[in-house]
């Protein structure tokens, strides 16, 4: 069939598609409901289905025959270190991490927080989170303490696992002094910690309170699978919104598992038995989906690479890791591929490895920009897909999706519907848009299975961000057209979020960061474009009457105060003293118009602005500071 075929049948015929796919999963009850509504009027997937995560992504292909092929090849070139585990190893250390968490009283609908750098023992984790129906949530170790807080006060973990250190580059990241940091400041205080000490480091255990890893696994008894419905929270991911308090998506288990085996053959045409590599880290969902659940799901080997694209020692060690271990499908951020070719422009590094193992590159988590996108084909003359999805979608949205014909990517777009999401371009007033006008991606409900099932524990939040601005629409966020060929264009973001390296980060949240300086009366962060992070946060301030801090004390103490409360990962590092801040004349501060200025493009004078000199003001501070592209 035709790509066109199947996406109409999937949006014409939605649960006798999704029946179908559903079926290429070993259910321990194969649902008889499809489709349904909750209590809240929200969908739900396969609402009475029986599963379990963990025996679908290890004990099925032991089953199968699988359990000799490697499931995790563990490459990290800041240790030096390289691992392979088979699935029979996987599943023991996973069912034992599971037998201990059993100890530990974790049951079916407790939360474990998961802090960790990419080691193989936060996968087993994972995996050991899902086996006892355990729902995980697992927070980015380059998030500071008090983000991790945030997330406990939340999510209220009966356990965390974390570990002693981890790398970036050449420096070590500590990890037992954040995490502590963390449980300081959080309300919820969870009965244990259970600590993975990494070679090169001891730490001071709180007895009985802290529990080292290896110590528990070496008692351990196996835990088997437990049963859980498919509705059941597999996960609660935290992500940017618009303000400090991230939103925590819940993924279900039946939906999640059915779309991640139906994109490994259908977007990423992987099979089982191939190596996939997605270059992203557990704490993103790219590493969720696809260094985790998908590929294991689907019987491939998954590559876990503690590295950088660059300095790893040089911008060729993403070309070694995927001639050393032939990965067929590869996964990366546009960010990487830009870091890589400013220091390999001409690609130099990349010819002494052999690539032909590889078939296909996929590109997500920011825009991708034509340059760069052009770059990566030329350079490797292997096919390059751009493709879009978000944290809420957890798998991929839009992309190429594989059927009889040949469907070539776009540069500068990320294609076409993947089966399943119905995505529109609506105007303010929810009227669909004509091709080549720019407006808000939205997808028509109900979105397919895999896809956010709600906001944990905060439904009105879920339905207020993402359900109610055009109603029967998921609004996205983002704004984008699609062209005269049909291909869609993803143009970034119309709230106050922003994408720095592949990393999702608000501005709100660095707003109300700043606000609480003593000296600061107002301010604004933006988004400006960044030649090698694609985006990066400004902050403006307007000092309070009689404060007299000069802007480079102000600088430096609000970079501080980010580092401190986001992470260094926030890059924040300018803030600009203006006079005053662009408002409307009802009060609201026109940061659409300061991004435009920042980025040099044209842009009308609100008619709604009370005092238009101030975008000049604006204007010459970025021109005399030279703080982004347009102005260096
Ligand atoms: N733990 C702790 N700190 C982290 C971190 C982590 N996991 N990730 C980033 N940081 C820190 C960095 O060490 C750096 O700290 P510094 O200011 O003290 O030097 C800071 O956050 C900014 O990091 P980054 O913007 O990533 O800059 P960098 O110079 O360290 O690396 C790149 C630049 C391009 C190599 C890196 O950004 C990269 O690999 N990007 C691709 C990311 C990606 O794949 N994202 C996709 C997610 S789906
Ligand atoms: P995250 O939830 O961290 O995965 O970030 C999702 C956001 O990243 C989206 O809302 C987009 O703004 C951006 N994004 C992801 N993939 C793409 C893409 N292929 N093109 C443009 N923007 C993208």
């Amino acid at each position: 069939m035709s790509y066109k075929e199947i996406y109409h049948r999937s949006i014409q015929d939605r649960e006798g598609f999704w029946r179908e796919q559903a079926q290429e999963l070993s259910w321990y009850q194969f649902p008889n409901t499809i489709l349904s509504k909750n209590e809240n009027g929200l969908y739900r997937w396969f609402e009475d289905g029986m599963l379990n995560m963990s025996y679908l992504c290890l004990d099925f292909h032991i089953e199968q025959g699988r359990g000799e092929q490697v499931a995790i090849i563990y490459d990290s070139p800041a240790t030096g270190n390289v691992q392979k585990f088979t699935y029979n190893q996987v599943k023991t250390q996973v069912a034992k991490l599971a037998g201990v968490l059993s100890s530990l009283q974790v049951v079916k609908g407790d939360t474990v927080v998961i802090y960790m750098p990419m080691i193989p023992e936060a996968v087993i984790a994972m995996l050991a989170c899902a086996r006892i129906g355990a729902t995980h949530s697992v927070v980015f170790g380059g998030f500071a303490p008090h983000e991790l807080a945030i997330r406990i006060d939340d999510a209220k973990p009966k356990i965390i696992i974390s570990a002693n250190y981890g790398i970036e580059f050449d420096k070590r990241i500590e990890y037992k002094p954040l995490l502590d940091r963390a449980i300081d400041e959080s309300s919820h205080k969870p009965q244990n910690t259970i600590i993975v000490e990494r070679e090169g480091m001891t730490i001071d255990y709180k007895d009985n309170y802290d529990l080292p890893y290896n110590q528990l696994m070496s008692n351990a008894k196996e835990a088997e699978p437990v049963e859980v419905n498919s509705t059941h929270p597999l996960y609660i991911l935290y992500t940017s919104g618009t303000t400090g308090k991230p939103k925590g998506i819940v993924r279900d288990t039946g939906g999640y598992a059915t779309a991640l085996k139906f994109s490994m053959s259908h977007i990423y045409n992987a099979n089982p038995g191939d190596t996939f590599w997605s270059a992203s880290d557990v704490g993103w969902v790219v590493g969720h989906s696809y260094i985790v659940y998908g590929p294991l799901i689907h019987g491939c080997t998954t590559v876990l690479f503690e590295g950088k694209p660059i300095r790893t020692p040089d911008a060729g060690t993403f070309w070694r890791v995927i001639a050393e271990y032939k990965v067929n499908t590869f996964f990366t951020a546009p960010t990487a591929i830009r870091a890589i070719k400013k220091e390999d422009p001409d690609g130099e590094l990349m010819k002494k490895y052999n690539l032909s193992s590889l078939n296909l590159i996929f590109l997500a988590g920011e825009r991708c920009d034509p340059a760069t996108f052009e770059w990566l084909g030329e350079k490797t003359k292997k096919p390059v897909i751009d493709h879009w999805w978000q944290t809420e979608s957890g798998w991929p949205m839009l992309g190429i999706q594989y059927g009889d014909e040949k469907l070539s990517a776009k540069s500068g777009s990320s294609n076409f519907p993947i089966c399943g999401y119905e995505i529109d371009i609506l105007d303010d007033d929810g009227n669909k848009l004509d091709r080549k006008e720019e407006g808000f991606v939205s997808v028509k409900l109900p979105m397919p299975p895999g896809t956010l099932m709600d906001l944990w524990q905060d439904t009105e939040n879920f339905k207020s961000s993402y359900l109610s601005k055009f109603d029967g629409y998921y609004l996205s966020g983002d704004g984008g057209y699609i062209d005269e060929d049909g291909y869609y264009f993803i143009m970034g973001r119309i709230d106050d979020v922003i994408n720095v390296a592949g990393h999702r980060l608000s501005t709100g949240e660095m707003e109300e960061i700043l606000a609480a300086h003593p000296a600061i009366a107002e301010c604004a962060v933006i988004g400006v474009e960044d030649e090698l992070r694609g985006q990066r946060p400004i902050g403006f301030i307007v000092l309070k009457d009689g404060q007299d801090k000069t802007e480079n004390q102000l600088e430096e103490e609000t970079i501080a105060m980010v580092r401190e409360k986001i992470g260094a990962v926030a890059f924040y590092r300018n803030t600009i003293l203006v006079k005053r801040l662009p408002k409307t004349r009802s009060g609201k501060i026109l940061r659409k118009t300061m991004r435009l200025i920042a980025d040099g493009k044209p842009f009308a004078v609100p008619s709604t602005i009370d005092d238009p000199s101030i975008l000049e003001e604006i204007r010459e501070r970025m021109k005399d500071r030279k703080l982004s592209l347009a102005f260096e």
